[in-house]
C-alpha cells in the first residue's frame, strides 16, 4: 500500500503518464514526472501543482537513464511508475513487420522499462511499490483474439521480464510490483473510441495504490481486478 508520499512517473509528457501525475499530485503526492522532450501538459500540471516536479529521460537510452538518476540526487522513494510505451507499427503484423520496427518496439515496451525499474530500485523505499504499465494484451492465458499481435507479444515479454525482475532483483525486499493494464482509455494510443477517459484510469489506478495490501506481484486492472497471466 502506498497512500501517498513521493513518486516518479517515466513517461508522463501527455496521456496516462499526465493523467498519473495530476492525479498523484492531486492526492498529496510529491510527483516528479518525466518528459522525452518539453511537454506542454506536464508543465501546465506543474504549473498548476507545486507538488509537481518534471525531469528528463529516453528509457531507451541507459545513459539517459543513469542521468536521470544522478538528477534525482538522493531522493528516496515510494512509488516509481514506469509508463512509458509505444504502439509500435500500426500493421501489427508479423508477416510486415522489420528487423528495426520489431527491435524498437520490443526494446521500449519490454526491456527498456525493466531496465529502467532496475535503475531506479535502489531509490525506492521498503514498503514501496514498483508499477508498470502492462496491457491486458500482454496476458496469454487470457488470450482468445489475435488484436494487436505485436503489441501484445511485447505485453507479454515485459509481463514476463518483470516476474524475472520480481524474483531476482527484488528479492527478498519488502517491495511490492504491480503489472497494471489502465483500462481501454482514451489517448493518442487508445484513441477516441475507447471505453474510458484518463481521469477515470487514473483515479482507479491511484486507488488501487492506496489499498492495503502484503508485498508480491500483482497483474491487477484499474479496478483492482486480478488478470491471468
Ligand atoms: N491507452 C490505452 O488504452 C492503453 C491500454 C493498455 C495499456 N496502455 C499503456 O499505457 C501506457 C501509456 O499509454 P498512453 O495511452 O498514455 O499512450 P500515449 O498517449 O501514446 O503516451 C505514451 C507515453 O510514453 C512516452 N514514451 C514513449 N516512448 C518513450 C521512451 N522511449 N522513453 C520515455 N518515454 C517514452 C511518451 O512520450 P513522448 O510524448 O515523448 O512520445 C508518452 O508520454 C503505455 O505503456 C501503453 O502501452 C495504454
Amino acid at each position: 500500500m502506498v497512500n501517498t508520499g513521493r513518486a516518479v512517473v517515466i513517461g508522463a509528457s501527455r496521456g496516462l503518464g499526465a493523467g498519473l501525475v495530476r492525479e498523484l499530485a492531486g492526492r498529496g503526492w510529491d510527483v516528479v514526472g518525466t518528459q522525452r522532450a518539453e511537454s506542454a501538459e506536464l508543465a501546465a500540471a506543474a504549473a498548476a501543482n507545486a507538488r509537481v516536479s518534471i525531469a528528463t529521460v529516453d528509457i531507451d537510452d541507459p545513459a539517459s537513464v543513469a542521468a536521470l538518476i544522478t538528477g534525482l540526487g538522493d531522493q528516496k522513494f515510494d512509488l516509481v511508475f514506469v509508463n512509458a510505451g509505444v504502439m509500435g507499427p500500426l500493421h501489427n503484423s508479423i508477416d510486415k513487420v522489420t528487423p528495426a520496427e520489431l527491435g524498437a518496439l520490443m526494446l521500449t515496451n519490454a526491456v527498456a522499462p525493466i531496465r529502467t525499474a532496475q535503475a531506479l530500485l535502489p531509490l525506492v523505499k521498503d514498503g514501496g511499490t514498483v508499477a508498470l504499465m502492462t496491457s491486458i494484451l500482454g496476458s496469454v492465458a487470457g488470450r482468445r483474439h489475435g488484436l494487436n499481435g505485436l503489441y501484445s507479444a511485447s505485453k507479454a515479454a515485459l509481463n514476463s521480464l518483470s516476474r524475472g525482475f520480481f524474483a531476482a532483483d527484488i528479492g527478498k525486499r519488502p517491495v511490492t510490483v504491480i503489472n497494471f493494464h489502465p483500462g481501454w482509455v482514451k489517448t493518442d494510443m487508445g484513441g477516441t473510441g475507447a471505453d474510458i477517459d484518463v481521469a477515470t484510469s487514473v483515479a482507479g489506478m491511484a486507488d488501487v495504490l492506496a489499498a492495503p495490501r502484503a508485498p508480491g506481484q500483482y497483474y491487477l486492472d484499474y479496478n483492482g481486478d486480478t488478470l491471468p497471466w
